[in-house]
């Protein structure tokens, strides 16, 4: 889900309403938004003339509307007395439903009982059931099925008790009463948030608290603004603090104060952001889905860039906090991550156990948090990688490793996420802000990552400088191949329409493309809702071959190397069976007669870069299947872009 809060000398419906929109990958099931008017006589920038007219209450006025953030914004357009075009201060929300199902009722804000505080909330509360039952007893009535309009009670219930110059304890007293009553909920909450209140009696104020779920403060010209993803502020600022967990933000047009759940001020640390709005913007491509498969070749240049020994024979890392000696003495890696993530360390596995001769394991970051592994915590490392940083159980894996003892690396997207920040040592992946929610330049950054990584490993071990030097080469000729590849667009376009009608499709590769194949599968199923499985090749016969048909094409993984001839004949087994294949295949490789139905070259390269390679023909292939079948690319049903719920 997305948040957003502005307070400031802007109108901040309209800013609301964009950062929504920016946000909208995170969540889009509904949209809402609240803002205050503050008492007539004290607007900012209201003429002398207004301020003379007798004084009027400040108010509270919200808009909600299922679907898209384009209803809630229409619908704001019409209702122009419902929501004044004078807000200066408002908080804003765009829902992937976890609590409840998709209504107007359950969508945020949700109001308290008297309508004068709103707040907007990522996460779940766990005991929100004892917090309703102990509210009701207190008369308090509940309009939605939300956890949140719990919390927001429950923060009126102690905002009700708290008089405005008599706060709870000796630090509480200078604070404001809203955010002495989001402290005093907080302290009775079980769970995680990310939220934002709004009080009708401080109509430009806000207050943002934050456990386990991201919220990033923007610091403005006269203007301070909140939200749960720097995509929604970088329109008006790259200067940011993020909220760490445990941390509360107070904020006004002028005013920025950090505190904690024990109401101890603290000093807020200000980031740069180091990209721009036109990253997030579309331009001239028809989808961010189709802009980031584009994007690749630049986005894999900033992977990589300074990331080679002077010498050009390995790779080197500025932040991984382990020296190489530490490095040597690691005899065994578990990594963790979710979705395509997780497909990238499949390959990462097989690279590292490939060159550096080192056992990898691979686990479901879901898995790994529950299933307590055996670990012995001085030679075992665990690497995470996750795209947004931001993935609850990704998070929740590494907080278990380092709760058991083991150092934790991450691989991550986004420049001071919570995994990124938590994590003991650290690689970025410089790709560029992601918004499609199928991942593509992330995906391909992270095999980039875990290649260099692979060789890194490799060259403190027992490969040679020629194999090392070899393979830097091979790295560093990844966006021109990538580039190559992309030619093939039209082609891939052409063959789409060939199968975009079907039901099945399977993805069959081997060793370090196996991964691929599950990928494949996955992004096909993500934005087309195509049934799609992916196997290594040789599985074939145990089970998916049952599925062969004419409507179930297969598309294989077939490149030059010792496995060639054992694809072919997996191949020639689906033939055999009347099932429809595509070849991503070696270019200049040589398959049997009529084997093939439609064929997909890729430039013959180095193994460690194979994977990369072959991903971008499945990239295209899904988008255009998804595309030519009318599907929402970029918001496909019921996905979110980061999952920050378990
Ligand atoms: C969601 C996204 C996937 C992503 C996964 C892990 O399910 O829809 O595209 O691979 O989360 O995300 P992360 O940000 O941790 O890489």
């Amino acid at each position: 889900c997305g948040i957003v809060g502005y307070t400031g000398k802007q109108h901040a419906t309209p800013f609301i309403i964009e950062g929504l929109k920016r946000l909208e990958y995170r969540g889009y099931d509904s949209a809402g938004l609240a803002v205050t008017t503050a008492a007539t006589g004290s607007e900012p920038g209201e003429p002398d003339s207004a301020k003379a007219r007798a004084p009027s209450a400040a108010k509270l006025h919200y808009l909600k509307r299922i679907g898209r953030v384009a209803e809630l914004e229409l619908a704001a357009a019409q209702q122009h007395s419902a929501l004044p075009a004078l807000a200066h201060c408002g908080i804003g929300h765009t829902r992937w439903a976890t609590h409840g199902g998709v209504t107007e009722a359950n969508a945020h804000p949700h109001l308290s009982n008297d309508h004068r505080i709103a707040l907007v909330h990522n996460g779940v509360i766990e005991n929100f059931h004892s917090i309703k039952t102990f509210l009701l007893g207190h008369g308090y009535t509940f309009a939605s099925e939300t956890d949140t309009e719990v919390l927001c009670n429950l923060i009126a219930y102690h905002y009700a008790k708290t008089p405005p110059q008599n706060a709870h304890n000796a630090n509480d007293a200078q604070d404001a009463r809203l955010l002495v009553a989001v402290r005093g909920a907080l302290r009775h909450v079980e769970g995680t948030y990310g939220l934002v209140a709004l009080c009708v009696d401080a109509p430009d104020e806000l207050v943002a608290a934050r456990k386990g779920s991201p919220l990033i403060l923007g610091i403005g010209e006269g203007e301070h603004l909140v939200a749960s993803d720097a995509a929604a502020l970088i329109s008006r600022t790259q200067k940011v603090v993020y909220l760490n967990d445990g941390e509360l933000a107070h904020l006004s047009p002028t005013d920025l104060r950090l505190s904690s759940l024990n109401a101890a001020p603290l000093e807020p640390v200000v980031d740069q952001i180091t990209w721009s709005i036109a990253q997030a913007e579309l331009g001239d491509y028809a989808h961010f889905m189709q802009k980031e498969i584009f994007e690749q070749p630049d986005a894999l240049e900033n992977t990589m860039r300074g990331r080679f020994s002077e010498d050009g024979s390995t790779a080197q890392f500025g932040g991984l906090n382990l020296n190489a000696d530490e490095l040597r003495n690691v005899d065994r890696i578990i990594l963790c991550a979710c979705g395509t993530a997780w497909h990238a360390c499949l390959v990462t596995k097989h690279l590292i156990e490939r060159f550096a001769r080192l056992p990898v394991e691979v686990d479901y970051a879901s898995e790994f948090r529950y299933r307590n592994a055996p670990l012995s915590p001085t030679n075992t490392l665990c690497l995470v990688m996750s795209q947004s940083g931001e993935t609850i159980d990704t998070l929740a894996a590494l907080r278990e490793a380092k709760r058991k003892g083991l150092r934790v690396l991450a691989v991550t997207n986004v420049v001071g996420s919570t995994i990124a920040r938590e994590a003991d040592g650290g690689i970025y992946q410089h790709a560029g802000p992601e918004i499609g929610v199928a991942s593509t330049k992330a995906f391909t950054s992270q095999l980039l990552i875990g290649a260099m990584l692979a060789l890194y490993l490799a060259r403190l071990r027992t490969m040679s400088f020629t194999d090392g030097a070899a393979a830097v080469a091979a790295l560093r000729a990844v966006p021109a191949l990538i580039r190559k590849t992309l030619e093939q667009a039209p082609r891939i376009a052409e063959i789409a329409t060939r199968y975009a009608q079907v039901t099945d499709m399977l993805f069959l590769g081997r060793l370090a493309l196996f991964p691929i194949a599950l990928e494949g599968a996955l992004k096909l199923k993500e934005i087309s809702y195509i049934h799609a499985e992916g196997y290594p090749a040789a599985e074939l016969k145990h089970g998916p071959i049952a599925l062969i048909s004419p409507d179930c094409p297969s598309v294989f993984f077939v490149t030059r190397g010792e496995l060639f001839s054992k694809v072919v004949s997996s191949m020639q087994e689906v033939k055999a069976r009347g099932g429809p294949i595509i070849a991503i295949c070696t270019e200049g490789l040589e398959l049997p007669e009529k084997l093939a139905d439609a064929r997909i070259d890729i430039p013959d390269c180095h193994e460690a870069i194979l994977p990369l390679v072959a991903t971008i023909p499945v990239q295209l292939l899904s988008y255009e299947i998804a595309k030519q079948r009318g599907c929402d690319v970029d918001k496909p049903r019921n996905l979110a872009k980061s999952v920050t719920v378990e």
